[in-house]
């Protein structure tokens, strides 16, 4: 499974990118509001770093300025994929920018019909939020399956990219299902390394190593 990070902040996509487990990253208006950055410069830096897809969201809702707001975007670099919302005019932009051979991701999907939608608009990446999912009583990881299994029973080639995770069991069971990718925020990527038995195996061999008086270097 790809890792995209969830975030506008070019510290952390540094840092993560400079641990060679970064795929791409995804960001959004209010990621954008977040890192305090000029929308289109800070994309263009990211794009920079990293050699992945970098998604960057349209803002218009109607199809003729969502597609303007896209293309301009994409010439940012060739690494861009334009975010349009799941709505009958972003679907409209995905195709015609899928067509102008654009990476397209369609985001704030919520059901599986959408991701259907989605692909056959000739999305590059597919993104269901399941924090939000979960957050209103609905289980955000059977959508991820359902997806899974349209997906999967057309041959699509649309990747399913996991949104709105919020902590590493989103990480684990998404993998389980075998989405295609998760963009994770930061944080949660690097509790992904954590765990008490590694900190506490390591002390033990290094009070051990330290009691032998040996060096490796
Ligand atoms: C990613 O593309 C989404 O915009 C993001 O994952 C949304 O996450 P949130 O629900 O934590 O805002």
């Amino acid at each position: 499974m790809k890792f995209f990070v969830d975030t506008a902040d070019v510290n952390d996509i540094r840092e993560l990118n400079d641990t060679g487990l970064l795929d791409g990253v995804t960001t959004n208006p209010s990621l954008i509001k977040k890192s305090g950055r000029d929308f289109l410069e800070v994309v263009e830096e990211i794009a920079g770093i990293v050699d992945g897809p970098v998604s960057a969201e349209t803002v218009a809702l109607d199809h003729v300025t969502m597609l303007k707001e896209g293309r301009k975007l994409a010439a940012i670099a060739d690494n861009i994929a334009v975010k349009v919302p799941l709505t009958i005019d972003g679907l409209k932009t995905c195709k015609a920018l899928a067509s102008d051979g654009v990476m397209v991701n369609v985001t704030l999907c919520f059901s599986a019909n959408q991701a259907l939608l989605a692909a056959k608009a000739g999305a590059a990446f597919i993104s269901p939020f399941v924090g939000r999912h979960d957050d209103v009583g609905f289980d955000g990881m059977a959508l991820i399956e359902d997806i899974r299994t349209i997906y999967d029973n057309y041959a699509f080639d649309t990747e399913i990219l996991v949104a709105s995770v919020r902590h590493p069991v989103h990480v684990l069971e998404a993998a389980l299902i075998g989405a295609d990718v998760a963009t994770i925020p930061a944080d949660v990527i690097r509790k992904l390394a954590n765990h008490p038995l590694t900190d506490k195996g390591l002390e033990g061999f290094l009070k051990d190593w330290a009691a032998t008086g040996q060096k490796i270097l």
